[in-house]
């Protein structure tokens, strides 16, 4: 806990309630650039609360937000994605309707220049734009080895090869940090496996920190760089897997009753 580098995102002690519940009360986190940085604790401890507060979907009740060492409180979801937040959702949050390469390039309508007038009339600078773009996602298509899925129905899909595609979506907003929720659950072992590699690729090619809620320890202690733990809304440890370990509050909060594999 002694180093105090800059921090990418930083939040700073968010207050967020629901009616009576406590989802947060007074919760501090600082992201290190180029760090895998989980988020762990048991069901209900306000992990996704802290997630949709950074990423712009929750307001706190008090509390500031720092992206690049500017305060981004006032900004909503869309202007934080704009910003650089990318995020994938606990769940499935892809079109099913659409091929795995048009689901990515949804990814890239929130950064559109052009804008939607110029894209209808095709101007010159809409269309270079779109090539870009169409480039760019064959780029992240090799990177997610999705070449021969490229052209098939997300809704057809196996789970993991959704939440990779939903990973592409993600990555087409060009994110200057990564937020993912539960990104493995529901996942089988080499599912779970591929994603954590291709989370430590996206963090050593790209330099892109990823700040992730996983229930999965081994997986937790094996990619992660930084471990925050919250319990019942406020956070009991932050430090490296090795001390997160055998911290006995987090053994102790582990014991007290968390499940494996939750959901909302
Ligand atoms: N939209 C909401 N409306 C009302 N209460 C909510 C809402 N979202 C979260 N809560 C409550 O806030 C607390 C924290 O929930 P949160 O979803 O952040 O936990 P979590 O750590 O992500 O849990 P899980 O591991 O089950 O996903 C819980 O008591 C939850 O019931
Ligand atoms: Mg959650």
């Amino acid at each position: 806990m002694t180093e105090r580098a800059e921090a990418v995102l930083e939040a700073r002690e968010l207050r967020l309630g629901f009616g009576a519940v406590e989802a947060l009360r007074g919760v501090s986190l600082r992201v290190a650039p180029g760090a895998i940085h989980a988020l762990i604790g048991p069901n209900g401890a306000g992990k996704s609360s802290l997630l949709n507060c950074l990423s712009g979907f929750y307001r706190p009740r008090s509390g500031r937000v720092l992206f690049g060492g500017r305060d981004i409180s006032a900004l909503g979801p869309a202007a934080r994605a704009r910003a650089g937040i990318g995020r994938t959702f606990q769940g499935i949050h892809t079109y099913p309707g659409l091929t795995a390469r048009e689901n990515i390039l949804t990814g890239f309508h929130a950064r559109m220049r052009a804008g939607i007038l110029a894209g209808l009339f095709r101007w010159p600078a809409a269309v270079r734009e779109e090539e870009a773009f169409t480039a760019r996602a064959e780029e992240i298509i090799a990177f997610l080895e999705l070449e021969e899925h490229r052209h098939a129905l997300v809704g057809e899909m196996p789970y993991g090869l959704r939440k990779r595609v939903d990973l592409g979506r993600a990555l087409a907003l060009e994110p200057r940090i990564l937020i993912m929720d539960e990104p493995m659950a529901g996942m089988s072992p080499e599912e779970k496996g591929d994603l954590a590699r291709y989370i430590l690729d996206i963090r050593d090619r790209f330099g892109i920190p990823v700040v992730l809620v996983e229930h999965d320890m081994d997986v937790v202690m094996d990619i992660s760089d930084r471990i925050t733990v919250l319990e019942f809304g406020a956070v009991i440890a932050d430090d490296i897997p090795a001390a997160i370990r055998t911290d006995p509050r987090v053994i102790a909060a582990y014991l007290g009753g968390a499940t494996e594999g939750a959901t909302p």
